[in-house]
């Protein structure tokens, strides 16, 4: 696959190639890369289930008719294609930069004799190597927020979608600096740049409708969950203290950056909102 700066995606790959990076997600979510939906009364500590109603959350949102064709854009490791198209029947795409995730996708669809619904390539959600209208729906799980050009990213994934497909994008969204404190916004652009989320640092609220309106989308509709995903951080942030203490001492804080950001987010979470995103082309 070919450098495309201009999309962040060499330092998309710089940041999940290192190793605490893939350490964390492999030993606290299964290799999976989102975050949990809590009702009331769960145990914040039940990751599994929490990780699978979001992506419940994720399948009820699309409501499309089983067999219909759909691009998981950035799949990481396939896990929640694989889940859509076992629960609700759907023929998904999954596309990533990350070649090890592809290769993992791909072993784990055949263990779990799903490789006739799901396919996976590494490709660039920038330049998707897709005819236009193919697609009966497309979504991101917490991707788009690494994108170096959102708007032009939400083109292709218009371009791919058939008239009448449905969207869905589970993505954060941030107060502008101006609301915070000279200390928060200092976290929130340090936790961006080492985590390649470029886009996250440009998502304040309202811009991502926004955009979807002007590349051409209708029916928007935007549903804050940043009550039903806090949970989860809760736990990091508290797994994290320690690393982050640590790496802040040795002058390194970038080396445990998943602890920093859980912390960060923790401590700032009035700043931000998880969003699902929805609308039709
Ligand atoms: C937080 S992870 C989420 C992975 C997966 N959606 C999940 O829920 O487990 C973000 C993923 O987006 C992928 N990604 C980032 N930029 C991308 C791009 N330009 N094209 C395709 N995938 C990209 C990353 O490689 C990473 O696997």
């Amino acid at each position: 696959m070919g450098k495309d700066n201009k999309d962040n995606v060499d330092e998309v790959i710089h940041y999940y190639h290192k190793t605490e990076s893939r350490i964390g997600y492999d030993l606290f979510l299964a290799g999976t890369k989102h975050f949990g939906f809590y009702e009331q009364g769960d145990s914040p500590w039940n990751w599994s289930q929490a990780l699978r109603k979001m992506e419940d959350k994720l399948g009820a949102t699309l409501g499309l008719r089983k067999g219909s064709s759909v691009l998981d854009a950035g799949c990481g490791n396939g896990d929640v294609a694989a889940y859509t198209a076992s629960k609700y029947g759907l023929r998904v795409s999954g596309i990533d930069v990350l070649d090890f995730n592809i290769e993992e996708a791909r072993r784990r669809s055949i263990q779990k004799g799903l490789d006739d619904l799901l396919n996976f390539r590494e490709m660039s959600y920038a330049a998707l190597e897709f005819p236009d209208n193919f697609f009966d729906g497309v979504y991101t799980m917490e991707t788009l927020v690494h994108a170096g050009d959102a708007k032009a990213v939400l083109g292709e994934f218009i371009r791919v979608l058939k008239p009448g497909g449905k969207i869905v994008l589970f993505e954060y969204s941030k107060d502008p600096d101006s609301l915070m404190s000279t200390r928060a916004s200092k976290a929130y652009r340090e936790v961006n740049y080492i985590s390649a989320m470029s886009s996250f640092q440009r998502f304040e609220h309202g811009v991502l409708e926004q955009m979807l309106k002007e590349v051409g989308f209708h029916s928007v509709q935007v549903e804050d969950i940043t009550e039903n995903m806090l949970p989860m951080v809760r736990c990091f942030a508290l797994l994290g203290k320690v690393p982050y203490a640590i790496g802040r001492v040795i002058g390194r804080p970038d080396k445990v950056i998943n602890a920093m950001s859980a912390v960060e987010f923790w401590r700032y979470r009035k700043h931000f909102k998880y969003n699902v995103y929805s609308a039709v082309k």
